[in-house]
């Protein structure tokens, strides 16, 4: 069978297949157009988030058997367009979640304290006035974690560590899990939001998730209030932060992902991409590196293949 791989993922992942006798294409960084000119020869395709495997791509598919999704995130696959014509999606929601929840308290810390803004400020600057660069700790500070999935679980179990007040907003979770966690339930997004110093967003994109935490919700945060999204671009709106980092209100943001999304396997000369928030120097950016470990990496390139192939083979596999 033929598949084509559009984002990089692990060789193991793409020596699986070739060893179970798959023909594969790596076309990493392949646009949408592209693409659509293409899929037609090919009866898999595994993406990672940029990928827009949509109505307009599966009308030409005409071969796809299999989407497989390397990663957690299905939002950027219309599942029910695939499920329509008879497409397996199949994803990998276990493989990445420590290296994602790793990520999102290292954003935490690296907020706090400036850790990268003190690091560029001497290699690019020649400027080791540490004066510019006081932080705050967390130790005592409350983190309000929007989604307490496998991620924001995690997340919450390590701020607990660090000695933070953890509190969540998930309307889907029951009390048996905040109880076991050790975290207080919000009952309400704004009581989280009202008493968060540090806030961290975990759930999948929806429509009910996209944008929420817009300039409304801005207003309810305490003044100072610093926030993570690792989770998905466009949870947080991106103009309503930048107002709200510009006037002041909130402290800092850390944010492995963007709305929309660079490209990520594009070379610097090629790429195109422009995002305002770039432009403030409290707000930290990381190219969607969440999933990128060594660990998750192997966990997801050689679980999407499996998966994908076994597919192929017409064997069971857990579908979305
Ligand atoms: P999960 O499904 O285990 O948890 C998501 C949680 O969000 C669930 O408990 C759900 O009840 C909750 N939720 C849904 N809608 C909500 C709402 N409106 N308000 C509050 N809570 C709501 O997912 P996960 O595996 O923990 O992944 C979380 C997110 O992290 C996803 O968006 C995923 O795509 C993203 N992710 C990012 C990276 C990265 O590289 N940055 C890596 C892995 C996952
Ligand atoms: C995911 O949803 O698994 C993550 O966003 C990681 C990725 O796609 O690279």
């Amino acid at each position: 069978m033929k598949i084509i791989v559009t984002e990089r993922i692990a060789e193991d992942g793409i020596n699986y297949l070739k060893e179970n006798g798959h023909e594969v294409d790596t076309r990493y960084g392949i646009s949408h157009e592209e693409l659509l000119e293409t899929i037609e020869d090919y009866d898999a395709i595994i993406v990672r988030s940029v990928t827009k495997v949509n109505e307009e791509l599966l009308q030409r598919a005409s071969k796809l058997k299999v989407a497989g999704r390397a990663g957690n995130g299905i939002d950027n696959i219309e599942v029910p367009a695939c499920t329509k014509r008879g497409i397996i999606v199949v994803n990998t929601p276990e493989s990445n979640i420590m290296a994602a929840a790793e990520l999102a308290v290292g954003h935490a810390y690296a907020i706090f304290r400036n850790i990268p803004q003190a690091h560029w400020a001497g290699k690019a600057q020649n400027d080791f006035r540490r004066s510019r660069f006081n932080g705050n700790e967390l130790d005592e500070k409350t983190a309000g974690i929007i989604g307490l999935g496998r991620i924001g679980s995690i997340v919450a179990t390590k701020l607990k560590g660090s000695n933070m007040k953890v509190i969540a907003y998930d309307p889907y979770i029951t009390d048996e899990k905040f109880k076991k966690l050790g975290v207080e339930r919000c009952d309400t997004l704004e009581e989280l939001l009202k008493q968060s110093d540090l806030i961290s967003l975990h759930t999948p994109k929806t429509s009910e998730t996209y944008g929420m935490i817009g300039e409304e919700q801005l207003k309810l945060c305490k003044k100072d209030v610093r926030i993570v999204n690792a989770a998905r671009g466009g949870l947080v709106n991106e103009e309503a932060l930048y107002n709200a980092i510009k006037e002041g209100h909130v402290a800092a943001a850390a944010l492995d992902v963007l709305d929309p999304e660079p490209n990520y396997d594009k070379k610097p000369e090629d790429q195109d991409y422009q995002n305002k928030l770039f432009e403030l120097d409290n707000v930290i950016i990381t190219p969607h590196l969440g999933a990128s470990t060594a660990e998750a990496n192997y966990n997801v390139g050689t679980a999407v293949s499996k998966l994908v192939s076994d597919a192929l083979k017409g064997e069971m596999v857990a579908a979305v």
